[in-house]
């Protein structure tokens, strides 16, 4: 197989969905497969859907990337606040080769969106301080310097009012407060002044599927610093997950 063409994988707190991404373009050259992500998401369910993806995908290359809603750091598990506890410890890779046979290669999920978006989306060549914060089940944050990653921000979980930021101005949050749009811009609003006030970012990008609803909540973000849409939408991880195979040792 054309060494270009590699599998990305995205886990989420609400689903699981991959493609096989030509890395030179950031485009797919597999349909997308998505499944729900079991309500019971420990390693056991989680490692079942993606045995079934690489099935439904013909995968056969001998590695594969994957975006992990959690702070991974050395390839191991450190947090897990939308996925089941009992991934906090594992050695992601070491696990997948053991129970998959299969080398995967993991990182942050918004790290992973915020990578593809550099590349191929709205932040093509954009120098100086950007963040891409992903609005989906939670909240996640991917910071780029000069076109660098710096790993692992996770400033979906700063605290803010009675918990942590993603309770609030995620689009699960949205959906299930059942928050008109004035509503849940004014408290992105409020987030986005948050963030801006620890990091200053030059440029905010906004990912996930609202992200094409932007029109809908634009006129409520009115902090200084520029924001945009990503263009990628709920495709920026998995082009990710590719990347970071294709360019993390294969
Ligand atoms: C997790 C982050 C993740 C974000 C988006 C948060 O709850 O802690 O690591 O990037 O959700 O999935």
């Amino acid at each position: 197989m054309d060494k270009n063409l590699v599998l990305g994988i995205d886990v989420g707190g609400t689903g699981i969905k991959g493609a096989i991404v030509d890395v030179k373009k950031g485009e797919f050259v597999s349909d997308k497969v998505k499944y729900k992500t079991p309500k019971e998401s420990g390693p056991k369910a989680v490692l079942e859907v993606i045995k079934k993806m690489l099935k439904d995908l013909d995968w056969e290359g001998k590695y594969f990337g994957c975006g992990f809603p959690s702070i991974i750091k050395d390839g191991i598990c450190c947090s897990a606040a939308n996925i089941d506890k009992r991934w906090i410890g594992v050695d992601l890779g070491e696990l997948f080769k053991r129970e998959l046979g299969v080398s995967a290669h993991f990182s942050n999920d918004a790290d992973l969106a915020a990578l593809a978006e550099m590349r191929f989306g709205k932040g093509k060549g954009v120098m100086g301080k950007v963040l891409l914060v992903t609005l989906g089940t939670g909240i996640g944050s991917g910071l780029f310097m000069d076109q660098k990653l710096i790993p692992n921000s996770e400033l979906g979980h700063l605290h803010y009012k009675k918990s942590i930021v993603e309770h609030y101005a995620s689009n699960r949050a949205r959906e299930n407060k059942d928050l008109s749009w004035e509503e849940w811009g004014t408290e992105l609003n409020k987030v986005l002044k948050y963030m801006s006030l620890i990091l200053n970012p030059d440029l905010f990008l906004l990912g996930g599927g609202v992200s094409k609803k932007f029109d809908n909540y634009k006129e409520y973000l009115t902090i200084d610093t520029k924001i945009i849409p990503a263009k990628l939408l709920n495709n920026a991880g998995i082009i990710g997950a590719a990347m970071l195979a294709y360019e993390g040792g294969q």
